[in-house]
């Protein structure tokens, strides 16, 4: 299928590494033009070549999604696709966290900044470029933890709630001007948040008295009840990232696409 991307104008958010790094191959395989934001390039990411701009952007700067925007319109004359994937635990974060009392207000603070209030400002940035082109579309990586609320990392899913609530209301508003706002909710994804050194399954390990590789195997997939037995691969996000991207999913507005391992159990 040709997803109709060649020459098209993207922003990724925490295109680095992970879900984003594979979002912005594929954008880049599929002959779209990328403007790849992150605090930090990466050997990957410079590897990709391409129609390729790397920003050096803190989301947890307000003047950052504005600026990534700018960057975009400046390069390449325009924009198309939004995609904002950065999100997860702030900097100098660890998740999960096991309980409501664990985070503070500013941890809270940091959390909202990060995971929603980045993209608020993305979008409000985005929607002026968009519409001079007659339309785009914006992709919000959120998780399957906005519908499943739970007593492990509160604060990430109660933002990632707020962003779902937020992109259906974008779609809504921006909709008849040919912008489209979708999330793309993952279930555990095998990306650093999970396997570097002191990361997700590092801290779970430690908790259930075993070892990384034994929690992303096992013990993460059982804890998790996913169906398929597996985390779910960055490319498995990126694949469907790049088809709402696509003017192929044209009447696809306002829906929450789950990448998540059979996560979610609720119809
Ligand atoms: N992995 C999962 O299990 C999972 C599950 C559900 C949803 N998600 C969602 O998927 C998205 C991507 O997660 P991931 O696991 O792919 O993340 P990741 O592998 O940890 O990568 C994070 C990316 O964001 C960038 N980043 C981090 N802090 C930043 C900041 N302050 N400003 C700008 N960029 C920043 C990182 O680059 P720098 O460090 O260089 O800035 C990197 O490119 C997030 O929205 C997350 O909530 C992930």
């Amino acid at each position: 299928m040709d997803l109709q991307l060649s020459g098209r104008v993207a922003v990724v958010t925490g295109a680095s590494k992970g879900i984003g790094l594979a979002v912005t191959r594929t954008l880049l395989s599929e002959g779209a033009r990328v403007v790849a934001a992150s605090r930090k390039v990466s050997p990957e990411l410079e590897a990709l070549g391409g129609d390729l701009v790397h920003v050096p952007a803190d989301l947890m700067d307000p003047e950052a999604p504005a600026r990534i925007v700018d960057r975009a319109v400046a390069e390449f004359g325009g924009l198309d696709i939004l995609v904002n994937n950065a999100g997860g635990p702030p900097p100098g974060v660890a998740l999960p966290r096991f309980s409501f009392l664990a985070p503070t207000d500013e941890d809270w603070r940091m959390m909202f900044e990060f995971n929603l209030f980045s993209v608020v400002r993305a979008v409000r940035a985005a929607v002026t470029p968009m519409l001079a082109r007659g339309g785009g579309s914006i992709v919000n990586v959120s998780s399957g933890s906005a519908r499943l609320p739970a007593p492990m990392n509160v604060d990430y899913n109660a933002a990632k709630a707020g962003l779902n609530n937020l992109t259906k209301a974008l779609s809504e508003e921006f909709g008849p001007q040919g912008i489209r706002v979708n999330t793309v909710s993952p279930g555990p994804v095998r990306t650093a948040w999970w396997t570097e050194s002191g990361g997700a399954a590092d801290i779970i390990a430690a908790q259930a008295g075993t070892d990384r590789d034994s929690v992303i195997e096992r013990v993460a997939p059982e804890m998790m009840s996913l169906t398929t037995g597996r985390l779910v691969e960055p490319q498995e996000v990126a694949d469907v990232v790049a088809l709402l991207a696509s003017p192929r999913s044209a009447a696809t507005t306002g829906a929450d696409f789950v990448v998540d391992a059979g996560f979610l159990k609720q119809v």
